[in-house]
């Protein structure tokens, strides 16, 4: 199933709440929070405080990126602030294992990340318990970046390893997604995508959203 998540990095912060209801009435499926820690990543987004404001503004599912080191000790904040898919890096220092169960154990869906550099094969020890597996397709830490085409074929890899166990697992993709790439990580496996730029920049955020979903669906 295809799934659109903008990603409010690109939002006007001055106006979150009001940014994440015209996403939802845009037609996004999920909404997606960067959270960054200044350490993991070379930028500073926000904490757990600031999504239990604005989980009030929408009833979307909250798709929270996690791009901070040692999320196993910040995830309960996350989950408490009303999370409903929270994703960390394969990268970050906390075990993995534990973290999935951690994040299971409050209740809530797990996702796994990795970077660029981070070969796909890494988190096939996991898949059987990931709701979703996120490949990105930009270096973690900006908006606005360029998509990476040479990613597909982790994404391509990855797809096939949960088809080979029977598992629809959300494939997430996320960096430089807009119009003309979408369709490129759709044909390589991808089922769920995160855009900021291109949507937030967009005269008509809503038919921006359904382009994707057309494209991503053919
Ligand atoms: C980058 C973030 C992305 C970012 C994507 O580190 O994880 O979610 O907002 O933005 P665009 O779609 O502009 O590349
Ligand atoms: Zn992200």
């Amino acid at each position: 199933m295809i799934k659109i998540s903008p990603s409010i990095l690109s939002s006007d912060y001055s106006i979150l709440g009001a940014e994440l209801k015209r996403m939802e009435d845009c037609g996004a499926d999920m909404l997606h929070i960067d959270v960054m820690d200044g350490h993991f990543v070379p930028n500073i987004t926000l904490g757990a405080p600031i999504v239990k404001c604005i989980r009030k503004s929408s009833s979307l599912p909250f798709d929270v990126h996690l791009m901070i080191s040692d999320p196993y000790k910040y995830i309960p904040d996350f989950a408490k602030a009303g999370s409903d898919i929270i994703t960390f890096h394969y990268e970050a220092d906390s075990d993995i294992d534990e973290t999935i169960d951690l994040i299971h154990s409050l209740g809530k869906k797990a996702g796994l990340s990795i970077k660029p550099k981070t070969p796909a094969e890494v988190v096939f020890p996991y898949l059987d318990k990931l709701e979703m597996v996120l490949v990105m397709t930009v270096e973690p830490g900006f908006g606005g970046q360029s998509f990476m085409a040479d990613m597909m074929p982790k994404v391509s890899a990855v797809r096939a390893e949960a088809e080979k166990r029977g598992l629809d697992t959300d494939i997430q993709v996320d960096g430089g997604i807009s119009g003309s790439t979408i369709g490129i990580a759709a044909k390589a496996g991808a089922n769920v995508f995160v855009s900021g730029n291109a949507i937030f920049s967009s005269d008509d955020a809503a038919a921006t959203i359904s382009e994707f979903k057309a494209i991503a669906g053919e």
